[in-house]
């Protein structure tokens, strides 16, 4: 199967090293970026030597499936040529799936292409994914981060918050996803996963801690419903190169291609 990567920074970067040495049956045949420099650095670490795609829309001609590894301003175009072209797509920045679900339902009802979404940062998505045949009542999530990973946000600005004098674990913000993603529009991919893996986006409560004790980011999530309940955390070590990045996220898109492309299925 061919693949394209749109975004070729430290996901992007670690998923095509994968592709050249770790998974039979996937040829990364394109890459594209808006800084064509990254694309030629990652080219150059890479033994099978694919295209540098000029755009999406060229990069989606050479490839059977393309992995999207840039930012949520892309994944509205990148759904409209999966559904056009009928390509198969996986999709990093979850959060920019929440302006497209009218795609995602189409993609649903299409036989024509299908939808991946790595569990990237947060862990659990198998038991939620089994939890929602039955009811769930709730999912409340609680991140926890170091203060000046929040810096920038622009319900910091508004409200004024001095992420500097934070010298306990002190909540920040509570409220739903939708909330969440205007809020901290940079923090929102694991909300927006556990939202469209559970129970959307209004229903899904979402607490945001700061705490200057702090070296990794902590994931916890709550889920009760007629399976019974689940506390699921991570401690996330952020990616070398990218410490915004959790380097989970990119091992979450490895092990994603790998599932796709083995006759041994694990998890749900
Ligand atoms: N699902 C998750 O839990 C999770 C976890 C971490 C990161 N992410 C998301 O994955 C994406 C990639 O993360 P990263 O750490 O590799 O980021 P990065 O900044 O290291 O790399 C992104 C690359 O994409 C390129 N890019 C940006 N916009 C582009 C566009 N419109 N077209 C082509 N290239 C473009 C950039 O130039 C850069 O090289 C981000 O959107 C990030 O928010 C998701």
């Amino acid at each position: 199967m061919k693949v394209g990567i749109v975004g070729c920074g430290t996901i992007g970067k670690i998923v095509a090293k994968a592709i050249d040495e770790e998974i039979d049956g996937l040829e990364l045949t394109s890459v594209c970026d808006i800084d064509r420099k990254k694309a030629v650095d990652l080219i150059k670490s890479l033994r099978k030597k694919p295209d540098i795609a000029e755009n999406i829309v060229q990069l989606a001609e050479d490839t059977d499936f393309i992995v999207e590894s840039a930012s949520a301003d892309v994944v509205g175009k990148l759904l409209k040529i999966a559904v056009e072209k009928k390509k198969n797509v996986m999709i990093m920045s979850v959060g920019g799936v929440l302006d497209n679900l009218d795609l995602v339902e189409k993609i649903k009802k299409s036989k024509d292409c299908e939808i991946f979404f790595p569990s990237g940062a947060i862990v659990g998505i198998d038991g939620l994914n089994a939890a929602r045949e039955r009811k769930i009542q709730s999912v409340i999530l609680t991140t926890s981060k170091p203060p000046q990973a929040l810096a920038g946000a622009p319900y910091i600005t508004q409200h004024g918050i001095n992420l500097d004098s934070i010298n306990k674990p002190t909540v920040i913000f509570e409220g739903n996803c939708l909330e969440a993603v205007k809020a901290f529009p940079k923090n929102i991919n694991i909300s927006a996963m556990l939202s469209i893996a559970g129970v959307g986006v209004e229903k899904t409560k979402v607490r945001i801690i700061a705490d200057p004790k702090l070296t990794r980011n902590i994931h916890k999530f709550n889920a009760k419903g007629e399976f019974g309940e689940m506390e699921v955390k991570v401690e996330n070590v952020p990616s070398p190169a990218n410490p915004k990045t959790s380097y989970i996220a990119a091992l979450s898109a490895i092990a994603t291609l790998k599932k796709m492309v083995s006759s041994v299925k694990l998890g749900t």
